[in-house]
């Protein structure tokens, strides 16, 4: 999409919606006074009334707006502004743009004043708000007769006062970040039965391709010859036409002998939980477990459409977790790619033996440094809630580069504890370790059980079990996907760019 930037006068700006952020106590001189003067003083009415009060993510729309050359306003509250964080802006236009997305052919033009702006720049407010036209306008509707949203016809972004060389520049920024986003809450939105391992492993595929990136596409045989016994296990009880992928999708921004970054994603298209099966009510939003691979996959596509500087391969493990004779059982020892031997306890812990193998693989394959991410437990969801991404590593630093970029992203991550005495939870009587690692803690040994497969490179794992999708509908956030941590990956690939 094409997002235009100007500079023009509030009230002269043509657009079907002419949205207005406006913080609490507005200065009602500049453009905000000249809106005023147009609207007849009703903003200063409103605000006198206490109908107008710039509460975060408050939304007032006039629809009768003659002075105007605007169809109609949407006043969208920032908030204090010296209390505005990347974060508290995006959940503001998100809101907006969500509202008046819900009829088709909309045009609109975001008004911002550097003063409301305070403290955040206004090249980040440009971005934040040019992500924010893409991924508000999308909702997890598209397979209804009647869409609940449509993508917005055309967007100008209003400033005043501003550089505007930098603004273009975060504008592009800002797209190419809310079509990576859009990309990913698609592909997680998608049912279970249109995105399997193969469906997905072509959507990749198509989007490397486009993008001029290497991908290489892994299946069964090729799987079998790398000896991922503890990736294809999870896949045996899926029929023969569902069949396991292990996508790697590799570009190359910097000098061949700089450091590789691998990100690496859980793609369980769909978890049962297997012959341990899940109630009803925790497998419903199933399809959401390749999370983890789909973030992969909008983060590489949109660190190589900004060019950043970085060497990245996207890591992908695909596969369903499914029930039939063939299934993988309860006491089942499994033998991992780098040789350890598993004994399963349950299959619906089944994250961990995918990634166990795609790791180890991304370890051979020459990663400097890897971060995961996975729908990978319940139990985080009870540890964190369903906003924070635990985080999980071997390497502070490393660890502290991913919290800190996911600080500027505007997304919340809490690290959590490695001591060495959850790695024992893991034994086992008749194999290496076990893929559970008991009742307490479980989000940790998880976490420990994948520390076996990284071979001691810098790693970080986060587990977005409760982050990446949302259960309802909000003001400002559509149910379902969410696209977490694509901004924070990006951000961690542009600081090892640095
Ligand atoms: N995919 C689930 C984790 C999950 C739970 C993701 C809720 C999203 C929302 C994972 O494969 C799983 O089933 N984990 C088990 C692990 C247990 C068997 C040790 C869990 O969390 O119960
Ligand atoms: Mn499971
Ligand atoms: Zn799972």
């Amino acid at each position: 999409m094409n997002i235009s930037l100007s500079s023009g006068t509030w009230s002269k700006v043509e657009c079907s919606w002419l949205i207005v952020g406006l913080p609490e106590a507005p200065d009602l001189s500049g453009s905000l006074g000249e809106l005023n003067t147009a609207l007849n003083g009703s903003v200063s009415r409103l605000l006198e009334t206490g109908d107008l009060k710039g509460k975060l993510a408050e939304l007032l729309p006039l629809h009768d707006v003659p002075g105007l050359a605007a169809d109609r306003v949407l006043f969208v509250g920032l908030g204090k502004s010296a209390e505005l964080t990347r974060a508290r802006f995006e959940k503001a236009i998100m809101s907006a743009v969500r509202k008046v997305s819900s009829q088709d052919g909309i045009t609109v033009a975001i008004c911002l004043s550097d003063a409301s702006l305070e403290s955040i720049s206004v090249a980040v407010a440009v971005e934040t708000a040019a992500t924010a036209i893409l991924v508000g306008a999308q909702g997890q509707d598209s397979l209804k007769a009647e869409p609940e949203h449509f993508p917005l016809t055309a967007a100008s972004i209003v400033l005043t006062e501003a550089d505007q060389s930098d603004a273009t520049a975060a504008i592009e920024r800002g797209v190419i970040l809310g079509e990576a986003i859009n990309l990913t809450r698609e592909l997680v939105n998608l049912p279970p039965q249109m995105l399997y391992p193969e469906s997905f492993a072509s959507r990749a595929q198509a989007v490397a391709t486009n993008l001029g990136l290497q991908v290489d596409v892994l299946g069964q045989a090729e799987l079998e010859a790398e000896k991922m016994g503890s990736l294809l296990a999870v896949s045996q009880g899926s029929s023969i036409n569902r069949g396991p992928r292990v996508v790697a999708i590799s570009y190359q921004g910097a000098a061949a002998d700089a450091p590789t970054l691998a990100i690496v994603g859980k793609g369980v298209t769909f978890d049962s939980g297997g012959l341990s099966i899940k109630p009803s009510e925790s497998m419903i939003t199933m399809k959401c477990d390749m999370a983890g691979a789909a973030t992969a996959l909008g983060a590489v596509a949109a660190i190589a459409r900004l060019k950043l500087p970085v060497n990245v391969v996207a890591y992908m493990g695909l596969v369903e977790n499914m029930i039939s004779s063939t299934s993988y059982k309860l006491g089942d020892i499994l033998t991992a790619r780098n040789g350890v031997t598993i004994e399963v306890q349950n299959t619906d812990a089944e994250g961990r033996l995918v990634l166990a193998d795609v790791l180890s693989y991304a370890v051979d394959k020459g990663a400097d440094r890897i971060v995961d991410l996975a729908t990978l437990t319940g139990a985080c969801v009870v540890a964190l809630g369903e906003e924070v991404t635990g985080a999980f590593t071997n390497d502070q630093n490393w660890c502290d580069t991913i919290t800190s970029a996911a600080a500027t992203a505007g997304e919340d991550i809490w690290q959590m504890p490695m001591f060495d005495h959850f790695a024992e939870l893991l034994k086992s009587e008749v194999a290496d370790c076990r893929n559970i690692g008991g009742r307490w803690g479980g989000a940790i040994t998880a976490a420990k059980f994948l520390e076996k497969f990284v071979a001691r490179k810098p790693w970080v794992h986060l587990d977005i079990a409760g982050p990446s999708f949302a259960s309802s509908n909000s003001a400002h956030r559509e149910g379902g996907a969410t696209g977490c941590m694509v901004r924070s990956l990006v951000e961690a690939a542009a600081t090892l760019a640095e």
